[in-house]
């Protein structure tokens, strides 16, 4: 396999984009990702673009081919890929497996949601789909309200409380005051966060990610035509690529308090950069819940299983702590337009790497994680990388 190297990125801000339809969220990320990379658009051999359920929620389905066309690209190949929530990170990883086996040496990665056409109704019955149909969404289970058993179960289990999920959003809101792409660029303290009223109890309103619009992009090229094309200076290196699935219903899971398939994508992905949780300088996780977030660190081996909420109240995943996790302010303050997030958690890794993070920067870092769940744990990609 070859080293494959992330050479530009692009994003839209993350929110409610009632001015910018669909195909021009998709432009906006692509030209702004082409444009970083110093290529030009004949360059592009192939596009990955990673959706969710643009069916449901703009009437828009193709969007593999719609992706090309838009960002003038045709006629190279161009493929959707759709994991629920994971979409994106699904599609980095393809991406990068279409570099690393020889097939291409530069291909466009992109994520891209529109959401808030619909009511929130509708889009939770959209996003429910990525549960099981029968057991969960037809039973009238939202994802809130599934994230709500994994939430009791380890509080049950372990003893974490409302308090210690509550300091995930507090973290991350305060990380995205300094993120100009973050759908809530406020920050919020305890108290408001405890007093936010139930979604889902234990879950409140603030223990949620958003519905949000936004695109992503990155230009993936192998290590070796960065260098002979002199396009490594902002180089980052995927260090490893790893996925895992689980079942789709919690009804059929051994437990509601861990997820298996990021503990294995995580594991896969240390062994792969033969790396351990130490070696880590900062992590975006999927915090789509703040349970989420708890439940990430520990799969990752940031904390020993059921310490998640103690480390989280203890500051370790502050901006200043041992592994500052979300510095972009994660999915619940810098938005989560699904099929974008595991893509935009890549531009955080690129950008931290390359010192461009502003004031956010994670002082020295070398190597970062990023963690991208489907789902309830059904899909799990875990990406690590360092400067190149
Ligand atoms: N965090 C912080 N503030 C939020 C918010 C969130 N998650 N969701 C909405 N708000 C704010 C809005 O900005 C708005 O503020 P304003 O009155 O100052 O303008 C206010 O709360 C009401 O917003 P509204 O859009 O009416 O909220 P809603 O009740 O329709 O939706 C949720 C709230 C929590 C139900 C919705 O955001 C949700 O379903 N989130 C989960 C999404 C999800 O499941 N994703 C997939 C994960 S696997």
């Amino acid at each position: 396999m070859r080293s494959v190297s992330i050479i530009g990125a692009g994003c839209t801000k993350f929110g409610e984009h009632w001015e910018k339809n669909f195909k021009e969220l998709i432009a906006e990320a692509g030209v702004k990702a082409i444009l970083d990379s110093g290529l030009e658009r004949k360059d592009i051999q192939a596009v990955y673009g990673g959706c969710m359920a643009s069916g449901r929620f703009v009437g828009q389905e193709h969007i593999g081919a719609l992706i090309a066309d838009q960002l003038g690209l045709n006629p190279i190949p161009s493929t959707r890929l759709e994991a629920a929530c994971a979409s994106g990170g699904v599609a980095l990883r393809n991406g990068y497996i279409a570099v690393a086996s020889g097939l291409y040496d530069v291909v466009a990665v992109g994520g891209i949601e529109k959401m808030t056409e619909v009511s929130t109704e509708d889009a939770g019955f959209a996003l429910g789909g990525a549960g099981d149909q029968e057991t969960e969404l037809f039973m009238g289970a939202s994802f809130p309200a599934l994230y709500a058993l994994m939430a009791r179960a380890h509080m049950s289990k372990f003893g974490t409380t409302e308090e210690q999920l509550a300091h995930v959003a507090v973290k991350n809101h305060s990380n995205a005051v300094n993120n100009p792409y973050a759908q809530f660029q406020n920050a919020v303290t305890l108290e408001q966060v405890m007093k936010s009223g139930y979604v889902a109890s234990p879950l409140k309103l603030l223990d949620c990610s958003p519905i949000s619009d936004g695109a992503a992009a990155v230009i993936l090229v192998s290590s070796d035509y960065a260098k002979k094309n002199k396009l490594d200076k902002k180089a980052v290196e995927i260090i490893a690529s790893a996925q895992a699935s689980d079942t789709l219903a919690l009804a059929s899971r051994e437990n509601l308090y861990e997820t298996k398939a990021g503990k294995i994508a995580g594991k896969q992905a240390y062994e792969q950069a033969n790396l351990t949780p130490k070696d880590i300088d900062f992590a975006e996780v999927h915090d789509c819940f703040t349970i989420a977030e708890i439940m990430a660190i520990e799969a990752l081996g940031f904390c020993k299983q059921g310490e998640g909420g103690k480390f989280t109240e203890q500051g370790n995943t502050k901006m200043d702590g041992s592994i500052p996790v979300n510095t972009s302010g994660g999915l619940k303050a810098k938005g989560h337009p699904v099929g974008a997030t595991g893509v935009a958690q890549a531009i955080e890794a690129y950008q931290q790497l390359n010192n461009n993070a502003g004031k956010r920067q994670v002082k020295g870092a070398e190597t970062g994680l990023t963690h991208n769940i489907g789902g309830s744990g059904a899909t799990a990609v875990v990406h690590i990388y360092r400067k190149a």
